[in-house]
């Protein structure tokens, strides 16, 4: 009960905080928490709501935009040039500079994708995701979403860089096989040791660079993505966490 107040409360002050009413445009994540976004959003009304386009990062954020009411609309339709105004989403765990773990839902691809199309990108949590070190708290590895054929090579590329048993992520209790993505891809979830800030080797206490198995958050990042197959990693990470004229992956803030 702790945990779900905690993700309430969070929810609806960051909806206060940063939908505004002449928003026309909103990014919708995926997850638990964002039920929680929807509904304080739901319950604006429609006099501030109808002028208002939903964006979903997959197909559970897809139906509960249309179970709460609201516009569905898509952002492969999403005019040139133009940016969502706002995109709120959940996150698996912080670190103390607002780099994320994502993608415990299996919907990171869409998640970075309509967070890079945001003017703003507002993260909304519980308490427990907070953490100094990204795998800290979240202890099941990075999501990363594969090709399914690349699998077995993008997993002895894994445990080469230090990954601790990384594996296909199991289906649903009952089903044989892997769990799809809604793109299609299959979810490899590989455990690093606990990522370093840039911050700790600008101080000059590591290295940071994967010798020993120690990475910072960009530098196995950088690498990840690199990898024949990978389509996108649950690191979002990097930019200065302001508001940019696009490619967002770190929030502008982060509520608990
Ligand atoms: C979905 O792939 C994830 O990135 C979610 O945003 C994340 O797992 C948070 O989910 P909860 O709000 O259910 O914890």
């Amino acid at each position: 009960a702790l945990v779900e107040t905690s993700k309430c409360l969070a929810a609806y002050q960051a909806v206060k905080d940063h939908l505004r009413p002449e928003y026309t445009r909103i990014g919708i994540g995926s997850g638990s928490t964002v039920v929680y976004v929807v509904n304080a959003i739901a319950e604006l009304g429609p006099s501030v709501t109808s002028k208002m386009a939903f964006y979903p990062t997959g197909s559970q954020s897809e139906e509960l935009i249309e179970a709460a009411g609201l516009n569905l609309h898509y952002i492969s339709k999403l005019p040139a040039g133009q940016q969502l105004d706002v995109a709120f989403d959940g996150a698996d765990e912080v670190d103390d500079d607002m780099n994320l773990i994502k993608g415990g839902g299996a919907c990171l691809w869409q998640e970075k994708i309509v967070a890079a199309s945001a003017k703003r990108f507002v993260c909304v949590a519980d308490f427990r995701k907070l953490s100094g070190r990204l795998g800290t708290a979240w202890k099941k590895g990075i999501p990363i979403e594969v090709l399914p054929m690349a699998a077995p090579r993008v997993l002895d590329e894994l445990r080469r860089m230090g990954s601790l048993n990384p594996r296909i992520r199991p289906g649903l209790p009952g089903k044989a096989g892997a769990i799809v993505t809604d793109n299609g891809m299959w979810i490899i979830d590989a455990p690093f040791a606990p990522l370093l800030l840039l911050k700790d080797t600008e101080s000059g206490t590591q290295a940071g660079n994967g010798a020993d198995g120690l990475w910072t958050v960009d530098a196995l990042a950088d690498k990840l993505i690199k990898l024949p197959g990978v389509a996108e990693i649950g690191l979002f990470y990097g930019n200065n966490g302001l508001e940019v004229a696009s490619g967002a992956q770190k929030p502008v803030a982060a509520y608990f």
